[in-house]
C-alpha cells in the first residue's frame, strides 16, 4: 500500500472542499431548479435544507473520514465492521454515477468557452447547443474535460488537488463578483432579483410537497454529500482542525456562491426578456448564450461566465475522482496516475449514453435526464440516509467525541448536532426519499421508465 498523503495546510483543505462544493450544482442547476420551482420560494426551502439537513450531514461525513483516515469504503468498515462497507460502497457508486454525466456537462461548458471566444453561437444559439450537447462532439468534449480532471488527480493531493484548487477557487470568487456587479447594472436587474429573492408565501405552501425533495436533493448535491467526497477529503485532515468551523466556512461560502450565481443569471435573463421558468436545463445554456450574443462585449462576458463555470465544474470533478482513486490507492500497489487513468476510462464509458443521446432535437438527452433523476431522487438521499443512520445511531457518542477534537468548548453543540442528525436530518431524508421514489417509480409519468 502506498503511503497516505495529507493536506499541506488547513487552508488547502478548505479551498479544496469549497472547490468540490461549488460546481455545476451552484452555477447551473441552482438557477434552473429555482426557475423550474417558482423562483424565490425554492430558495427558501433550499436555504432551510442546507442549514438544517446539509450542514449536520456534512459534519457526519467529516467525522467518519477524519476518525479513520481511510478511503470511503475502508472508513465505514473500520468503524462498524465489514457489514458497514456497504455504506461506503453505495457512496462510491453514487459518486461514479453522478460524475459520469457531470463530465458530459463539463464538456459542454468547455465548448461554450470556446464558442464565446469565437462567437460561434452568436447567430443561432439553439443550433449550437444541439451540435454541442449530443453525439460525437459531446463525446470528444467529455473526454477532454475528463482528461483534465484525471491529470490533476494523478498529480496527488498536495501537488495536484491542493495546488490546482488554490488557484481555481479564488478565481471563481473574484470573477463571479465582477460578473454580479456588472449584471446589477443591467435593465433587468430589479425584476431578476425580485424573481429570485422575494418569495411568494402562497406558492411556498402550495408546492411544499414537490419542492421539498428537490430542495433537499439540491442541498446534498451542492455540498457534495452522499458521494464519499467529504469523507475522503476529511481523511487527509489533522486532529487539531475544528470540523464544525471548517464545515461552517464551506457551507457559507458555497451558499454565497450559489446566491451570487442567481444574482448573475436572473438579471441577464430578465434584461434579455427571457422567461427563466421556460428555460429548463439546456435552455439555460441557450438562454445565457442568446443573452451574450446580443449584449455589448458579449464575447468577453461569455468567456468569463462559461470560464468560471468550467473552473467550478473541474474543481468538483476532481474531488469525485479522488474518492475512487483514494479507494484504489488504499487497496492496491498500482501508482496514482495509473489508477486515475483507469477510473477515467470507466467514467468515460458510463458517460457515453448521456453524451450520445439527445432526446428531442435541441432538447435534453433522455439518458441524461434519467441518470440525473436516479441520482437526485434515489441514490443521493439513500446514500446520505445510510451515513446518517450509521453516524447518528451506530457511532453515536464516538462521533460526538471526534467532532469535539480540535474544537474545545463545543461539548453542548456537539450533542445538539447528534440529536439534529438523529431526528431532523433522518426525518427529512426519509420524507425526501419516499417522495423521490414515488416520482421515480410510482407516479403516472414515472421518471425511471421515461427512456424505455
Ligand atoms: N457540489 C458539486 C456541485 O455542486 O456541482 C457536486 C458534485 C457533483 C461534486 C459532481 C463533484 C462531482 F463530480
Amino acid at each position: 500500500m502506498v503511503e497516505r498523503e495529507t493536506w499541506a495546510t488547513r487552508v488547502g483543505f478548505l479551498v479544496a472542499a469549497i472547490g468540490s462544493a461549488v460546481g455545476l450544482g451552484n452555477l447551473w442547476q441552482f438557477p434552473f431548479k429555482t426557475a423550474a420551482n417558482g423562483g424565490a420560494a425554492f430558495v427558501v426551502f433550499y436555504l432551510i435544507a442546507v442549514t438544517l439537513i446539509g450542514f449536520p450531514a456534512l459534519l457526519a461525513e467529516f467525522v467518519v473520514g477524519r476518525r479513520t483516515r481511510r478511503n470511503v469504503v475502508g472508513a465505514f468498515e473500520d468503524l462498524g465492521g465489514p457489514g458497514w462497507r456497504v455504506v461506503g460502497g453505495v457512496a462510491l457508486f453514487t459518486g461514479f454515477w453522478i460524475l459520469s454525466y457531470y463530465n458530459v456537462v463539463g464538456g459542454w461548458v468547455l465548448r461554450y468557452v470556446l464558442g464565446s471566444a469565437t462567437g460561434a453561437y452568436f447567430d443561432d444559439p439553439g443550433a449550437y447547443l444541439s451540435a454541442v450537447a449530443s453525439g460525437p462532439e459531446a463525446v470528444a468534449a467529455q473526454l477532454l474535460f475528463l482528461a483534465m480532471a484525471v491529470g490533476i488527480v494523478a498529480m496527488g493531493i498536495e501537488n495536484g488537488i491542493e495546488k490546482a484548487t488554490k488557484v481555481m477557487v479564488p478565481s471563481i470568487v473574484v470573477l463571479m463578483l465582477a460578473l454580479a456587479a456588472w449584471a446589477l447594472t443591467l435593465g433587468g436587474a430589479a425584476d431578476g432579483l425580485a424573481y429570485f429573492l422575494s418569495p411568494d408565501v402562497g406558492s411556498l405552501v402550495d408546492n411544499a410537497w414537490t419542492v421539498v425533495p428537490d430542495a433537499v436533493g439540491q442541498a446534498f448535491f451542492t455540498l457534495s454529500l452522499g458521494m464519499g467526497i467529504m469523507v475522503t477529503y476529511a481523511s487527509y485532515v489533522g486532529e487539531d482542525d475544528s470540523l464544525p468551523v471548517d464545515g461552517g466556512v464551506i457551507v457559507v461560502s458555497n451558499t454565497l456562491i450559489g446566491v451570487l450565481a442567481g444574482v448573475v443569471v436572473f438579471p441577464i435573463l430578465f434584461a434579455e426578456g427571457i422567461d427563466p421558468a421556460t428555460s429548463g436545463p439546456t435552455a439555460l445554456f441557450e438562454a445565457m448564450a442568446a443573452a451574450f450574443a446580443s449584449l455589448p462585449a458579449g464575447r468577453l462576458l461569455g468567456v468569463v461566465f462559461f470560464g468560471v463555470v468550467a473552473l467550478a465544474a473541474l474543481s468538483s470533478a476532481i474531488s469525485l475522482l479522488e474518492v475512487a482513486v483514494s479507494y484504489a490507492t488504499d487497496n492496491t500497489d498500482a501508482s496514482r496516475p495509473t489508477l486515475a487513468v483507469g477510473a477515467g476510462v470507466v467514467l468515460f464509458l458510463l458517460g457515453l449514453p448521456s453524451a450520445l443521446d439527445t432526446g428531442e432535437p435541441g432538447g435534453f438527452s433522455a439518458w441524461f435526464v434519467w441518470f440525473d433523476a436516479i441520482a437526485y431522487k434515489l441514490l443521493l438521499p439513500l446514500s446520505v440516509l445510510l451515513v446518517v443512520v450509521f453516524v447518528g445511531w451506530v457511532l453515536g457518542r464516538d462521533a460526538v467525541a471526534e467532532l469535539r477534537e480540535g474544537s474545545p468548548g463545543s461539548d453542548g453543540l456537539a450533542t445538539v448536532w447528534l440529536w439534529t442528525l438523529r431526528l431532523i436530518v433522518l426525518g427529512g431524508i426519509i420524507v425526501t426519499l419516499r417522495l423521490g421514489i414515488g416520482s421515480l417509480f410510482l407516479a403516472e409519468d414515472a421518471a425511471f421508465f421515461a427512456p424505455f
